[in-house]
């Protein structure tokens, strides 16, 4: 459901020697290649981005962390992969033509729109700049319901009929399924069905960089549950999912739970929290929706049985009990995921410049080792001697068991900056020793300790070190 207006971080400042600003954050991500607004050469187009090959790599760890907590560490979950366009009678049932709407107003002087529950935190276009309806000269219409699913139409006629939406989340897909993964997968209550892929929503104010945007990737799933059993469970995942953020290198102290005002709460819950995590904002630091949890009970699949005419249930064959189940539901956003991994992990310091004595600063990101998109990179340290030949041999080797760049251009200052800036834990120098002895010296992003290894077996080291635990030097 649309995103309730965002709180400021009411005073609260993040810790001290905390640098990202988005500013800082969107510039790196152009000048590393993570993400660039898309549709650029023409102008851009409405608050969609493209992510270039550092950005593809961390994206797909990020739900590959989120898979492997799903699925991977569990038994009790199954994945699915649903239909972006699905029937029409699916988003009537789900409640999404009715209420998956947003209160907008026009302003009949500069022609812009705005959410209405957020004029205190937008601008006008107009100098000076102002919030919408403050100067004279604006004029505000009424708010209206503005629904925020994107139309389309199926087939090569456009008729009634064949109108189709863009799904504006992924759990749908999920719960439509429910009768198909019962039947296959032999699980009963509590179990899990989860679902990564795009979802659409015609946003009316999208902003903050890849925080909200009209096209998006949620990881979601939906957890079957005894009724009784509800509450509990609830309590489970928002416990699990924090902790998820936690182990994967946020900072606690830039997390926090909060629980849905009763007139806040979508149609379908009867308690949602969300995980807010502070990011920056043009105006400061701000708590945001991160993800949300919700106790849906058993909304969903009573509405699909009603709209479908299928008995979407379970039959207990130990107790003859049926029932339909209660469901707990935390869904997450792979790019807002992506955009909190990026923010927490960004850092700046004073170092030494690679022997010479004299200070210079560094930009670096201390990802967690599974979440940055390069493990190893591997630097001959001259281009020449057949210290490219052995370190082109070495990353042949670590390739094969983590991502790993080769890279041999320019001065070796500017190759570990470069690889500071994208976040790799580990750089692999070759020299002339290395020749003569087959070692390697191995630099860590973070300590920036050099320390001296065997060839043999360094695939296997990285690997080591990529998965072993691992805690935010910050
Ligand atoms: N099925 C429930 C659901 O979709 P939601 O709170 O609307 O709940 C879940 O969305 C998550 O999806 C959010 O916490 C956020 O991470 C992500 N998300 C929602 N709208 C988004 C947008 N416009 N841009 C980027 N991410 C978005």
């Amino acid at each position: 459901m649309p995103d309730p207006p965002q709180q400021t971080g009411g005073g609260e400042s993040p810790p001290a020697g905390d640098v990202a600003t988005m500013e800082k954050i969107v510039s790196l991500c152009k000048r590393r290649g993570f993400v660039f607004p898309s549709s650029e050469i023409y102008g851009g187009v409405g608050s969609t981005y493209d992510y270039g090959h550092y950005g593809v790599l961390l994206k797909t760890n990020v739900k590959n962390e989120w898979w492997r907590a799903m699925i991977g560490e569990r038994d009790d979950i199954v994945a699915i992969d649903s239909a972006i366009l699905q029937h029409p009678r699916v988003w009537e049932a789900s409640g999404h033509l009715e209420g998956f709407t947003d209160p907008l107003v026009d302003c009949r002087t500069c022609g812009q729109r705005f959410r209405a529950d957020q004029l205190q935190e937008l601008a006008c276009g107009r100098k000076p700049s102002r919030h919408p309806g403050e100067a004279e000269e604006c004029s505000l219409t009424e708010a209206r319901d503005f629904n925020l699913m994107f139309e389309t139409t199926i087939g090569p006629v456009q008729e009634s009929g064949s109108k189709a939406y863009l799904r504006p989340e992924t759990a749908q897909g999920i719960f439509i399924n429910f009768k198909n993964v019962l039947q296959f997968s032999r699980k009963h209550p509590p179990f899990g069905i989860a679902q990564v892929g795009k979802s659409f929503r015609n946003e009316i104010t999208p902003g903050n960089f890849v925080f909200r945007t009209r096209e998006f990737e949620q990881m979601e799933m939906e957890y079957f549950v005894p009724p009784a059993d509800a509450e509990m469970w609830f309590e489970h995942w928002l416990a699990e999912r924090e902790s998820w953020y936690v182990r994967l290198g946020i900072r606690p102290d830039h997390l926090r739970l909060r629980p849905h005002d009763p007139d806040e709460l979508s149609h379908y819950s009867s308690a949602t929290s969300d995980i807010e995590y502070l990011f920056p904002s043009p105006e400061g630091p701000r708590w945001s929706e991160l993800e949300g949890i919700a106790n849906r009970g058993d909304y969903d699949l009573s509405r699909h049985a009603q709209f479908s005419g299928e008995k979407l249930e379970y039959f207990d064959q130990a107790t003859g009990e049926r029932y339909v189940p209660h469901v707990i539901e935390p869904a997450a956003g792979a790019d807002r995921a992506t955009l909190a991994f990026l923010v927490d992990s960004y850092d700046e310091e004073l170092v030494e410049r690679e022997g010479t004595g004299e200070g210079e600063r560094r930009t670096v990101l201390r990802l967690h080792p599974r979440l940055a998109p390069v493990k190893a990179a591997v630097l001959p340290l001259v281009g020449k001697d057949g210290q490219p030949e052995l370190a082109r041999e070495v990353h042949h080797l670590v390739r094969e068991r983590v991502q790993s760049e080769y890279d041999s251009g320019g001065a070796i200052g500017r190759r570990y900056r470069r690889q500071d800036e994208i976040g790799t834990p580990f750089c692999l120098t070759i020299d002339h020793q290395s020749l003569e002895d087959r070692s390697v010296t191995l630099r860590d992003r973070d300590s920036l300790a050099q320390e001296r290894l065997p060839i043999d077996g360094i695939a296997e080291e990285i690997e080591r070190r990529v998965t072993a635990p691992w805690k935010t030097p910050k």
